[in-house]
């Protein structure tokens, strides 16, 4: 168990790691082209890193990991978060879904610093944190482990000679295919045309997904059961109109 100000979780990890010593990139892994540190910490911050991260921090696993085994209590179903951003989407699933295992990962630090302020404050204890680039941890997972993987607001890397930095690819797909129960869900959120385009172009002609529409009026809406993040809002202030979509991990015995 670990307090930090009104936090107080319970934690699986013997061995945490100090927050000077994270999940480290080698020379041999995907190269990673955002941005890892932002803004100097405010104290509290930093605090919250150095004090509740190493409770709820995935080391970067050397073989297979069962997801289960992360969380203090036997999860009924887990959900995926990839590039959480500042962790407020990632947090309120996770308040409003305490029996859910929820794994958010996210390379940018300050971004990780936010969201454990949300962890600290309602006292979740059923959020782990890959504070790494999702890629090295993927492999490691078992196959249908998840039944939701969120992408929301991915960076849209728009030009085309960037388009081999974008999230969604072949690849990826692929895993997310291999890490998702039949009838999972796999929610891409984009504000930009080009993204829009090319998740379409991707993800709903993949043999293994297909794409949850009526028709626009769904997929222009924000899913029901979840809340804005903090990219939705500067896109709808902007201007842009967001995209919401829902592909459905197929049967595998079809
Ligand atoms: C445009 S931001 C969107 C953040 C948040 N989802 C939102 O909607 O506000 C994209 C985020 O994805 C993170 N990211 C990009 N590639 C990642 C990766 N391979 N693994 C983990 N996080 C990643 C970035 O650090 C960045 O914070």
């Amino acid at each position: 168990m670990v307090s930090a100000g009104n936090v107080s979780i319970s934690s699986s990890s013997s061995n945490p790691r100090s927050v000077s010593d994270p999940n480290p990139h080698s020379d041999t892994d995907p190269r990673f082209y955002g941005r890892r540190k932002g803004k100097p910490l405010k104290a509290a911050r930093q605090g919250l890193l150095e004090s509740l991260l190493p409770h709820v921090r995935i080391e970067r696993p050397e073989g297979p990991l069962d997801p289960t085994t992360l969380f203090a209590f036997k999860p009924t179903a887990l959900r995926l978060e990839i590039g959480f951003g500042s962790g407020e989407h990632l947090a309120a699933q996770a308040g409003e879904n305490p029996n859910t295992g929820f794994i958010g990962s996210e390379v940018f630090l300050n971004g990780v610093a936010s969201l454990l302020r949300y962890v600290g404050a309602a006292n979740l204890a059923n959020v782990r944190v890959f504070d790494a680039d999702v890629r090295l941890l993927l492999p490691n997972l078992p196959d249908a482990a998840f039944e939701r993987i969120s992408l929301l607001f991915p960076d849209p890397w728009p030009k085309t000679r960037h388009a081999k930095r974008r999230f969604v690819s072949p690849e990826m797909l692929d895993e997310c295919a291999r890490l998702l129960a039949d009838g999972g869900e796999l929610r891409v959120a984009s504000d930009h045309p080009v993204y829009q385009r090319w998740t379409l172009q991707h993800a709903a002609v993949h043999t293994n997904f297909q794409w949850a529409t009526k028709g626009p009026e769904d997929w222009r809406t924000r899913p029901v059961d979840s809340v804005a993040t903090r990219y939705e809002g500067k896109a709808i202030a902007a201007g842009r109109k967001p995209a919401f979509f829902t592909f459905v991990r197929r049967n595998r015995a079809a």
